[in-house]
């Protein structure tokens, strides 16, 4: 009888919010879906999932009541974050102290919904109503967004591709420790805080395709995978020395840019250097191999893309030795 009145107070409060919950089950799926690299990705219209009868033993399964109560403590975080004030509370939250582990879980529910609801600037909507949360992965693409919202303090992995994003301020990631992947391709993005992206310690993938940047901010030195094609950067735009940190950088796509030298020194753990499509006319004998070193290998570095740029790479016969594989390019 209680497990009753307790899922028609949840069908309530999810109506009353308009929050698309999902089965524990079909959220993990969801997320091992997760697009990869240049994947499309269909959005997830919210309020789309109605809870149905067969799933509400899913729903009050305890490990997922647990993932929900995680929300308690970091409600007044997110409000801090929020951009504009909140449009709107729901009464179910303010019944709800922050912070408070209940005993009940028609406490937890709400306390997520009341998280969820630090409003989004330019719609005067909250942001996981604008966009799609499923765990700690929020996905606005394609939604017109000209800011980047406030977020969750959970958020891992954000996915705002193809908006109008122009800038990112220091305060869009502030204490959003968990972010482990960050996509904004294919926006208007000119300009990033030097500060923006430097405290995110967990970040690993920072996506950034299809913008119109010219420069770079100071990155974490976390990151795997720095993917800056086809927007504007200039040499003059990359620190000198800026990837030297970066020893877990394996991939950097920096294809179809202005810029005219090859950024370094090189984190040993790269895998793959894309400059593809560059101003770039000459190369310095070091970049790759150093030249006092010459048992030294870097057999990690496979696929250097040289192509499409102004160099012959010819003319650098020495720069090679230690690579297992030439760059790709032109030799004539
Ligand atoms: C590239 O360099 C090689 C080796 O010096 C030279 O033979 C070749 O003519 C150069 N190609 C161009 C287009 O300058």
């Amino acid at each position: 009888m209680r497990l009753l009145a307790f899922l028609s107070l949840l069908a309530l409060v999810l109506q009353e919010t308009g929050t698309a919950s999902l089965p524990r089950k079909e959220r993990k799926r969801r997320e091992e879906q997760m697009p990869r690299e240049g994947d499309s990705f269909e959005v997830l219209p919210p309020g789309n999932d109605v809870l149905k009868p067969d799933n509400y033993g899913e729903v009050v399964d305890l490990s997922n009541y647990e993932e929900l109560t995680d929300y308690g403590d970091q409600l007044p975080e997110v409000k801090v974050t929020s951009l504009a004030p909140a449009t709107s509370i729901s009464p179910a939250k303010s019944t709800t102290a922050p912070g408070t582990p209940s005993s009940n879980p028609t406490m937890t529910r709400p306390t997520t919904a009341g998280l969820l609801l630090s409003s989004q600037p330019n719609h005067g909507l909250p942001t996981c109503l604008v966009c799609v949360c499923l765990g700690s992965s929020v996905y606005c693409d394609d939604i017109d967004l000209e800011d980047i919202p406030p977020l969750p303090r959970r958020t891992a992995y954000l996915y705002a591709r193809f908006n109008r994003i122009s800038r990112i301020r220091a305060e869009d990631f502030k204490g959003l420790t968990k972010l482990k992947r960050i996509d904004l391709s294919s926006n208007l993005i000119s300009s990033i805080d030097n500060d923006a992206f430097r405290l995110l310690h967990a970040l690993q993938d920072l996506i950034l395709p299809e913008n119109q940047l010219e420069a770079l901010p100071v990155l974490p030195s976390g990151i795997e995978i720095l993917d800056v094609r086809l927007n504007r950067l200039q040499s003059s735009g990359i620190q000198p020395a800026a990837f030297r940190a970066m020893e877990k950088l394996q991939f950097l796509y920096l294809s179809d840019n202005l810029l005219d030298s090859i950024p370094g020194p090189l984190p040993l753990s790269l895998r793959s250097v894309h400059l593809q499509n560059n101003l770039i006319e000459t190369m310095q004998r070091d970049v790759f191999c150093d030249p006092e070193e010459h048992k030294h290998t870097r057999r990690q570095l496979e696929d250097i893309r040289l192509d499409g740029n102004p160099i012959n790479l010819s003319l650098f016969p020495s720069a090679y030795f230690c690579l297992p594989r030439l760059p790709i390019g032109r030799f004539t």
